[in-house]
């Protein structure tokens, strides 16, 4: 829910901030930066409060996700995250009690990740141009691999077992598919949907997986379909992007096909995604898709470009269309004039971008 009570009174979003650690406090300050500008040129306003959790709070308190806190992310009208992540914590604590937790307790079903190449970035991939490469995934973001269940048999002998179960929802697919056709149907989308899978091998949660596709598939038949094989999908990602729209698949496959599909577009410097939960009232959130960064942390060379465009990707949730258009317009603008969209390599500082988002998005 979002806006502002009585006629006339200044639209209000609350947005809650976990800048959290590494970079990500430093392409936070620029993505704020860049929102409180255009929301006073579009004439509303922000209230952000800032949340103190990530790898540092951990280790000062042992808290990740404390309930207080965990309540006060479910008040708000949407979360806009830096990164969380730290050399000193074992692998797994904060991605599963703080990043995880956060997507499965709000429900945050689907994550949104858009891949485009704007006009003057340079892709890995020899010769690919602008109108090559607009696609969107949707990943499934509540369940698959990720659900947690499994368990170990013997651990730490020689006969131990490892289990890790893959869990397929009926309604857990379905709003997620529904979903992928849904975004097919929106303006600047091209009405086709892939599905992504292994239905060759992975014979039961595949068979559900393409079964609710096809029902959903039946419901639409405006939209364009197809289906590949999440192997053959990593060759067409680089051989031929411009075959995809909207793809849709699992957590496990879209966590791996985003990574990929984010270097065609330049790198972990332009991708952001969104964590959604398009239910009335769900609590939806933001974040570039690439880390802590520690290398370059304090040093002002990271490229902010995805942190904006996370909340690019934020006003476009809370209604703010015209306000999301500017900070696209002010990212076409700073990308032309950038060297590289790499970390050190952009020819101008961290904030510098910031500014030139900023003066772009303005200006716009
Ligand atoms: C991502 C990340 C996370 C994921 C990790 C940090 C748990 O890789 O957002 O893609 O696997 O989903
Ligand atoms: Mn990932």
């Amino acid at each position: 829910m979002s806006g502002g009570g009585s006629e006339g009174a200044l639209r209000r979003h609350r947005i809650a901030v976990i800048p959290g650690d590494g970079t990500g406090p430093e392409v936070i300050r620029e993505g704020l930066k860049v929102l409180r500008a255009v929301a006073a040129a579009e004439g509303f306003e922000l209230q952000t409060v800032e949340h103190d959790l990530g790898g540092e709070r951990y280790l000062r308190t042992g808290e990740t996700l404390p309930d207080p806190a965990l309540e006060e992310l479910r008040d708000a009208d949407a979360i806009y995250l830096g990164a969380v992540g730290h050399p000193q914590i074992k692998p797994g604590i904060l991605e599963r009690d703080l990043l995880l937790r956060l997507r499965f307790e709000l429900d945050q079903y689907v994550n949104l990740r858009p891949v485009r190449l704007y006009p003057g970035v340079r892709s890995p991939v020899g010769g690919l141009a602008p109108e090559d490469v607009d696609m969107a995934f949707v990943r499934e973001n509540s369940e698959g691999l990720y659900a947690g269940t499994g368990g170990f048999f013997r651990r730490g002998t020689p006969q131990e077992v490892a289990l890790q179960d893959s869990v397929n929802t009926r309604r857990g697919v379905e709003r997620c598919v529904r979903f992928a056709f849904d975004l097919a149907t929106r303006p600047g989308r091209r009405g086709h949907v892939t599905l992504a899978h292994k239905t060759n091998v992975l014979t039961y949660a595949g068979d559900l997986w393409q079964r609710v596709f096809d029902e959903v598939a039946a419901e639409h038949p405006g939209i364009g379909t197809a289906y590949v094989h999440v192997d053959a999908a990593c060759i067409y990602l680089l051989e031929n992007p411009g075959r995809f729209d909207v793809v849709v698949t699992d957590n496990m496959f879209g966590d791996i096909l985003t990574d990929l599909a984010a270097t065609v577009q330049g790198g972990m410097g332009v991708a952001a995604g969104a964590n959604l939960n398009p239910d009335p009232g769900g609590v939806s959130m933001f974040e570039p898709i690439g880390g802590t960064a520690p290398d370059h942390t304090g040093r002002g060379t990271i490229n902010p470009i995805a942190a904006i465009a996370a909340g690019e990707l934020m006003l476009r949730s809370l209604g703010e269309d015209a306000a999301a258009a500017r900070v696209d317009a002010g990212i076409r603008r700073a990308v032309s004039k950038m060297r590289s969209m790499r970390a050190a390599e952009m020819g101008f500082s961290t904030a510098e971008v910031g500014d030139l988002v900023t003066e772009g998005a303005v200006d716009a």
